[in-house]
C-alpha cells in the first residue's frame, strides 16, 4: 500500500513537472511566434457622432503610411482591432479595455477627444501596451501623467493657440471674446490663448462656453453681438464647428466681428461650412497650401486613395503611422524590445506633410504652428505664426 502511495505520487509529481516543462516550452514557442505572427493594431476611434469624420480621416492618413511602406510593420503583417468610441468620456476604459484585454492588441492608436483619452491613458499606463495618439491634446497626457509607453503625434491642446493672441493683436484686435466647448480640449486652448493674447497687451472681455458637444449657439451669438468685441476667439471642431460658422454668419456677425480659432475650426469641414468659413482665421500645426513636395505628394495620393481631400486629422493619422515605422523597424518587429522601441521614436524626425516635427522629452510634438486664413474652401497658408513650438510638458518625468 505504502509502496503503490509512493509511486503515484511518484508518478504525479513526474507527470507534473512534465506539464510545467511542456507549458514552459509551449509559452517560449508562443511568444517567439507572437513576435513573428501579425502585429495587432487597435483603432480606438470616433466613428459615430460630431468627430465621425475625424476618425475616419486618422484611419485613412495611418493605414495611407503603412501602405505606402509594403503594408507591413518591422517585417509583420498587421491584424486590426476597432472600436468606436463615439466621443463618449464614460466608456472610455471600457472601450480601451476591449482592445486591450479581449484582443491582446500590441498597439492601441487613439483617439480624438480628450475625455475619452485620459480613459485609454488609464488602461495603457495599467497595461503598458504602447499608445499613440493621433489627436487628442489633453495636457495631462504629455505633462503631469506622461508615460514610457505613450507618444503623441498630433499637438498640445494650448498649442495651437500659443500662436493666435499675437496674429490677432497684429491685426488691431484689442477687446476679444472667447468661446468653446466646456470641456478639457476648449479649456485647455483657451489657456493658450489667454497666454498668447495677454501677452500681446489684449484682453479677454468674456469667456463663453456650452457643454460638449451641445450645437445650440444662438444665445451666446446674440451675447457677443450685444458685446461687440474687435474680434471672437474659439475651439470647436468637426460637425459642431461647420454649425458654428454657419450660425455666426446667419446671425449676421460674419464680416462684422472677425473671427479666429485654432485652425480645427476649419478642418474637414469647408465644404459643409460653405462661404460661411470665408475670411475665417486660424492657427493650426498643418495648412492644405504648404508648398513643399512632400505636402503636395501626401495630398494626391490621399485624394487618390480615398476620393477625399486630406485634413489635419489624416496627417496626424499618417504620421502615426510613420512614428510606428519607426520605431518597428528599430527593433524589427519585435515589440518586447521596450527600450529600443521608446529610443527609437523618441528620437524619431517625422518627415510630415506639415513639415518635419521632432518628439519632446514628454512626447509631444515640436513643431511650426501655421496662421491660415479660408479663401474658396481652401485653408490658406499666410505664414508661420510660431517656430518649432514646444509644449511646457511640465510636471513630466521621464526617465
Ligand atoms: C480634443 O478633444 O482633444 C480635441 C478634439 C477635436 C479637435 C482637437 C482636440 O479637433
Amino acid at each position: 500500500m505504502k509502496t503503490s502511495s509512493t509511486s503515484r505520487r511518484q508518478v504525479l509529481s513526474r507527470s507534473a513537472a512534465l506539464i510545467g516543462a511542456a507549458s514552459t516550452g509551449l509559452l517560449v514557442s508562443e511568444q517567439a511566434q507572437a513576435q513573428t505572427g501579425k502585429l495587432r493594431v487597435g483603432l480606438m476611434l470616433p466613428y459615430t457622432g460630431t468627430f465621425a469624420q475625424l476618425g475616419v480621416a486618422i484611419e485613412n492618413g495611418f493605414r495611407l503610411a503603412i501602405n505606402e511602406q509594403g503594408g507591413k510593420l518591422g517585417g509583420r503583417e498587421i491584424e486590426f482591432f476597432k472600436v468606436d468610441d463615439e466621443s463618449e468620456p464614460s466608456k472610455g476604459i471600457e472601450n480601451a479595455n476591449k482592445l486591450v484585454q479581449r484582443d491582446k492588441v500590441d498597439v492601441i492608436v487613439g483617439t480624438v477627444h480628450s475625455g475619452v483619452q485620459m480613459g485609454i491613458h488609464k488602461v495603457a499606463r495599467d497595461s503598458g501596451v504602447l499608445s499613440l495618439i493621433p489627436n487628442a491634446g489633453v495636457h495631462a497626457a504629455t505633462r503631469a501623467q506622461c508615460a514610457p509607453n505613450v507618444f503623441r503625434t498630433s499637438f498640445s491642446n494650448s498649442q495651437p493657440t500659443r500662436a493666435l493672441g499675437a496674429a490677432m493683436m497684429a491685426k488691431g484686435h484689442k477687446k476679444a471674446v472667447w468661446i468653446t466647448w466646456k470641456y478639457a480640449a476648449g479649456d485647455e486652448a483657451f489657456e493658450g490663448f489667454k497666454e498668447s493674447y495677454t501677452a500681446a497687451g489684449g484682453t479677454i472681455v468674456k469667456e463663453l462656453g456650452l457643454p460638449f458637444p451641445n450645437v445650440e449657439f444662438q444665445a451666446l451669438l446674440t451675447e457677443i453681438a450685444a458685446l461687440k468685441p474687435d474680434a471672437v476667439a474659439c475651439f470647436f471642431a468637426g460637425g459642431g464647428a461647420a454649425k458654428f460658422m454657419k450660425d455666426y454668419a446667419a446671425a449676421g456677425l460674419q464680416g462684422k466681428i472677425p473671427l479666429y480659432g485654432s485652425g480645427f475650426l476649419t478642418e474637414g469641414v469647408l465644404d459643409a461650412a460653405g462661404p460661411a468659413a470665408n475670411g475665417v482665421m486660424t492657427t493650426l500645426h498643418y495648412s492644405d497650401s504648404l508648398e513643399t513636395p512632400r505636402n503636395k505628394e501626401f495630398r494626391l495620393n490621399y485624394a487618390k486613395t480615398f476620393k477625399l481631400q486630406p485634413d489635419v486629422y489624416a496627417v496626424q493619422g499618417y504620421d502615426t503611422g510613420l512614428l510606428l515605422i519607426q520605431g518597428m523597424n528599430a527593433v524589427k518587429g519585435d515589440v518586447t524590445k521596450k527600450v529600443e522601441l521608446y529610443k527609437a521614436m523618441e528620437s524619431a524626425t517625422i518627415n510630415s506633410p506639415r513639415g518635419k516635427w521632432t518628439m519632446s522629452k514628454a512626447h509631444n510634438p515640436v513643431q511650426d504652428i501655421y496662421l491660415r486664413v479660408v479663401e474658396n474652401k481652401e485653408n490658406k497658408v499666410l505664414g508661420v505664426a510660431a517656430k518649432a513650438l514646444a509644449d511646457s510638458g511640465a510636471g513630466c518625468k521621464i526617465s
